[in-house]
């Protein structure tokens, strides 16, 4: 159908400054108008967005799809699908795949992949060093070239502080930037819980929270020094909070991400002894929860990335020392966002713009804007809609989250990409 009317939505966009109800017409996928009472007309599909919220499309700069190597556990088609489903049409995919993402043709072959499947825009981080071993740097520009949107060895940190330097340097001066993994693995060892009293009570290996704060630290001070940028990956600390708040007010170029879990679940999850709450940096306490929502509200974090990170059912039986850390994440971000808008830790306005316009700005990328004449890049959802979380409910091939079995409020409705609807509820 060549025109579609969204009808009655609540419009949110930050960067045109919108937050009023207005009916959107699309033509030809294109936003042909948006104005109050646009009235139907023969040969117009018409969505009704009653009680609905209309923002544009989200971006996550941080997921795993495990293609090349591990298509058992996501593949780019079920990954794509459960990124649609959460109302996301920009996704990053993690280079720790295998082989990892430390050459051009891999970068390239995640981008055909993502556009043979077409539901959004797939695009690549690279690796910084080869084979993500830590020892020497990859061709960072021919990765660029070939569509490399910014560096990580995600899942293990660069435990090398110059080659680390190097790599932010090199980074740089390209107009990219590296995301550290920040976890110093001399204090990690074989922790498993965050030390704290649940990981005692249940005789858990402890993994402290310095193992993040220190590596965030050096991070942050190498970035002070070379003046270049650093973005930190999954943040959950409230000490990681105070030094990324030093580093921005030193005028260091940093910015830090904040997962869904990491908002909103503890170390808690632990008590039922389930490795479904195994994930890396592990899930801490209420102290460490408050400081990130509040650093999420301040904009000392800057947006919301999932580290949608699916692993097998088999490998989430197994013992904890075993098990590999992960959770999935692409369907839960939004209500988990809504949740703490509903808790006055932020305005609407706020939560889409740690949903969509951040993280799409962080990856160079010209935000999805609910404007006359741009292409319809959007996501409606019921912001108080409430669901539970089923297996079957969830896109992604794997189902490992300790949120099976909950509700969450808030549903995506309808995902437009590229003036398509490419998910419907
Ligand atoms: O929990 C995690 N899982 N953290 C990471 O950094 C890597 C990820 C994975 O690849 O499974
Ligand atoms: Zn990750």
């Amino acid at each position: 159908m060549d025109h579609i009317l969204i009808k009655g939505g609540y419009v949110v966009d930050p960067i045109t400054n919108t937050s009023d109800y207005l009916d959107i017409l699309i033509e030809k996928g294109k936003i042909k108008k948006i104005g109050k009472d646009i009235k139907p007309f023969a040969g117009c599909q018409v969505i009704d967005a009653k009680d609905c919220i209309v923002s544009p499309s989200f971006t996550d700069i941080h997921v795993h799809f495990r293609d090349p190597g591990q298509t058992y556990k996501e593949d780019i088609r079920t990954g794509s699908m459960a990124a649609v489903a959460g109302g996301y049409t920009t996704v990053v995919c993690m280079p720790n795949t295998l082989p990892a993402l430390d050459d051009a043709s891999l970068i390239r072959y995640v981008i055909e992949k993502g556009e043979e499947v077409g539901l959004c825009r797939v695009l690549p981080a690279g690796a910084i060093t080869k084979g993500r071993r830590g020892k020497e740097l990859t061709e960072m520009s021919l990765l660029k070239d070939a569509g490399a949107v910014y560096f990580t060895d995600d899942g293990a940190p660069v435990m090398d502080s110059h080659i680390m330097r190097k790599a932010m340097e090199f980074a740089g001066s390209i107009g990219s930037f590296v995301a550290d993994h920040c976890e110093d693995l001399s204090l990690s060892k074989d922790g498993v819980a965050h030390e704290g009293e649940i990981a005692a009570a249940l005789g858990l290996p402890p993994l402290p929270p310095e193992a993040e704060d220190t590596m965030i630290a050096r991070d942050c001070v190498l970035s002070l020094h070379t003046g270049m940028p650093v973005h930190i990956c999954h943040l959950s600390t409230k000490v990681g909070v105070e030094i990324v708040t030093w580093a921005k007010a030193m005028g260091a170029k940093v910015t830090a991400e904040v997962t869904p879990h990491h908002l909103y679940l503890t170390d808690e999850e632990w008590l039922d002894f389930d490795c479904k709450a195994k994930v890396s940096p592990p899930l801490r306490e209420h102290e460490d929860i408050e400081a990130v929502r509040w650093a999420l509200a301040s904009g000392i974090i800057d947006f919301v990335a999932t580290d949608h990170a699916p692993h097998a059912h088999q490998e989430k039986m197994m013992e904890h020392h075993a098990c590999p850390p992960g959770m999935i994440g692409l369907q839960f971000a939004l209500p988990i966002v809504l949740e703490l808008v509903r808790k006055d830790y932020f305005d609407i306005n706020r939560a889409i713009e740690v949903l969509s316009t951040k993280p799409a700005e962080k990856i160079g990328l010209k935000p999805p804007q609910i404007k006359e004449g741009e292409v319809a890049e959007l996501t409606i959802f019921d912001p108080t809609e409430s669901w539970e979380v089923t297996e079957d409910v969830i896109y992604s091939k794997s189902k490992n989250t300790p949120l099976l079995g909950r509700k969450l409020i808030g549903k995506v409705k309808y995902t437009f990409y590229n003036g398509k609807i490419v998910y419907k509820d």
